[in-house]
């Protein structure tokens, strides 16, 4: 995998460039995966090669984006008509078929059974990595004074057939708010053009402690 600074939004609708972000995208999400793996998730990390470059294992995507929320933000306060931070006593979890032609659009399981784009068994397992990923990284965060507010995952089949975790976790497919003044910590600034991405990704990346 080799990670950039070029950053896009709405289906690539919007393009442009947050400068350093591809550098802090390769460590933030090595380290989480490393996380992760300790924690019994298996993911495509193999080897970080330089600052911008990580060797992963071979994987085929599965076509299934998987959107998981502990609090009401983006798409969801539009689709439901609800203010952005209500926090949710169950964190929800949806499902997009990962298809830029159609616009990545949203579908339940028995969809995504249709389609055959899983198996029923592929799809329990990526639901229960998903949730336990969740518990893991938003108390992780919650120590560097960061609160998950939701992400997006993307889950490959190795060539044995075994799911592990792909893609990256960055502030790229995840909100992160500052815990004490609910700031934003992530791409929602270049999506909104509220500014200040630069910034926001070094300072979210200052708050990882050292190895
Ligand atoms: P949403 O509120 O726009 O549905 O996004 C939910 C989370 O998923 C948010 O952290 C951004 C991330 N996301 C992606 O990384 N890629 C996508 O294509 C979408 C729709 C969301
Ligand atoms: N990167 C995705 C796109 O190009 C979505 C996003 O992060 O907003 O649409």
């Amino acid at each position: 995998v080799e990670y950039k600074d070029d950053a896009t939004a709405f289906n690539g609708l919007k393009k442009g460039t947050i400068a350093g972000k591809g550098v802090i995208n390769n460590e933030m999400s090595n380290r989480l995966m490393q996380m992760l793996e300790k924690q019994g998730i298996p993911t495509h990390f193999v080897k970080e090669l330089d600052s911008r470059q990580t060797l992963v294992k071979k994987v085929s995507i599965v076509p299934l984006e998987v959107l998981f929320r502990n609090i009401s933000a983006g798409s969801f306060s539009k689709h439901y008509g609800v203010e952005e931070g209500i926090v949710f006593e169950h964190p929800t979890i949806e499902f997009s078929y990962k298809n830029d032609a159609l616009g990545d659009p949203l579908l339940n399981t028995y969809h995504a059974l249709a389609l055959k784009l899983a198996t029923p068994e592929e799809i329990k397992t990526i639901e229960d990595y998903s949730f336990r990923i969740n518990e893991a990284l938003k108390a992780f965060w919650l120590t560097c004074g960061v609160t998950l507010v939701d992400f997006k995952l993307e889950f490959g089949r190795l060539s044995d057939g075994t799911i592990v975790l792909a893609d990256e976790i960055s502030p790229d497919p995840c909100r992160f708010w500052d815990a004490t003044t609910g700031a934003h910590l992530d791409k929602d600034l270049f999506r909104r053009d509220l500014g200040g991405e630069e910034e926001a990704y070094r300072e979210v990346m200052k708050r990882l402690p050292g190895e």
